[in-house]
């Protein structure tokens, strides 16, 4: 295992769950690099789970291509990757026989990648529309109750929901990463982060959430993606007032809702109710399964 602080470490009998949980990594040999942690591990599979770059995926890609440069399986969590090197990587990942698998990415570990590549082949993804980020689901609603934009922040960040910097959950560009992400892989297409026509929730007013309501309807940061008549696929991530019956108003919290439309299903549409960090986990352990399951 890895990490900026810890270095690459290593252990030839694997670390046992008393060390990992009590974080005691003192008498593991550190390795150089991920080239050397590679070898010195013998590693049959890679969790890349470091922090997301939007701009550059990176180290992430680095460390996925090593991984696959060796042989090894390559299992993340990080949006990175499959936003900037998709296509290279899977081509990678096949091209030595193992995978490179990324379920955890959007929505935690519910099965979106896989449903799409194991369970409904050949179906043509015409668009999606969903409610993907969590912090400006729960600052709108933190506003509709009375709070101003800051206190709903501030409620956010101390439900451990918004980071402390929370600028680009703010403003869209966390959204617009999993629009990216999504659209890639399920539309085939290449889109990078200025092709996303993006506005944030900062210029939404509580007077505003608060008519919405009266009326019947919310305001949600909607991300969607959809084929043009002439092939392109057009993505936007913005404000916007839903009318309840639609199901993108009803998810609460740091639930998420996406909602596809394909040449079979006009609308096929998959809720997640209040993910938890196991919800991630057991995205990544379902990746290793399907790599090692078809090695
Ligand atoms: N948390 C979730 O529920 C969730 C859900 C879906 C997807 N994800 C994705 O999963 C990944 C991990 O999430 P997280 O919440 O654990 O993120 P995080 O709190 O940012 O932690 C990331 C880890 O990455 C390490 N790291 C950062 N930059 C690195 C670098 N340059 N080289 C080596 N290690 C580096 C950090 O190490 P140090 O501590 O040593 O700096 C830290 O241990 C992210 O990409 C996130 O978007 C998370």
């Amino acid at each position: 295992m890895g990490s900026r602080r810890l270095g690459w470490l290593t252990a030839q009998d694997g670390f046992s769950p008393e060390k990992l949980l009590a974080a005691d990594f003192t008498s593991a040999p550190v390795a150089g690099d991920v080239h050397e942690w590679l070898r010195v591990a013998r590693a049959d599979a890679l969790f890349e789970v470091s922090s997301l770059n939007a701009t550059t995926g990176q180290p992430a890609i680095a460390h996925i291509q090593a991984a696959l440069e060796a042989g090894v399986h390559a299992i993340s969590a990080n949006k990175g990757p499959v936003m900037h090197a998709y296509r290279e990587l899977t081509d990678l990942a096949a091209s030595k026989g193992r995978r490179f698998l990324f379920e955890s990415a959007v929505m935690d570990g519910v099965p979106i990648f896989s449903l799409f590549r194991d369970t409904l082949p050949a179906i043509e993804v015409r668009g999606f529309r969903g409610v993907l980020n969590s912090t400006t689901n729960v600052v709108l609603e933190g506003m509709e109750a009375g709070m101003t934009f800051e206190e709903s922040v501030r409620q956010a960040q101390n439900l451990g929901v918004a980071e402390s910097d929370p600028t680009d959950d703010i403003e869209g560009v966390d959204a617009a990463v999993k629009v990216i992400a999504l659209a890639n892989v399920l539309m085939q297409t290449g889109l990078k982060l200025d092709d996303v026509s993006r506005q944030g929730i900062r210029g939404i007013t509580a007077e505003q959430l608060r008519q919405a309501r009266s009326d019947g309807e919310a305001w949600k940061l909607v991300c969607s993606a959809t084929r043009a008549e002439d092939g392109r696929v057009v993505a936007s991530v913005a404000p916007q007032r839903l009318k309840l019956s639609d199901p993108l108003a009803l998810v609460r919290g740091t639930s998420s809702v996406i909602s596809f439309e394909t040449d079979v299903f006009p609308e096929l549409i998959i809720t997640e109710q209040d993910p938890g960090l196991e919800a991630t986990a057991y995205g990544l352990l379902a990746d290793f399964l399907t790599a090692v399951r078809s090695s």
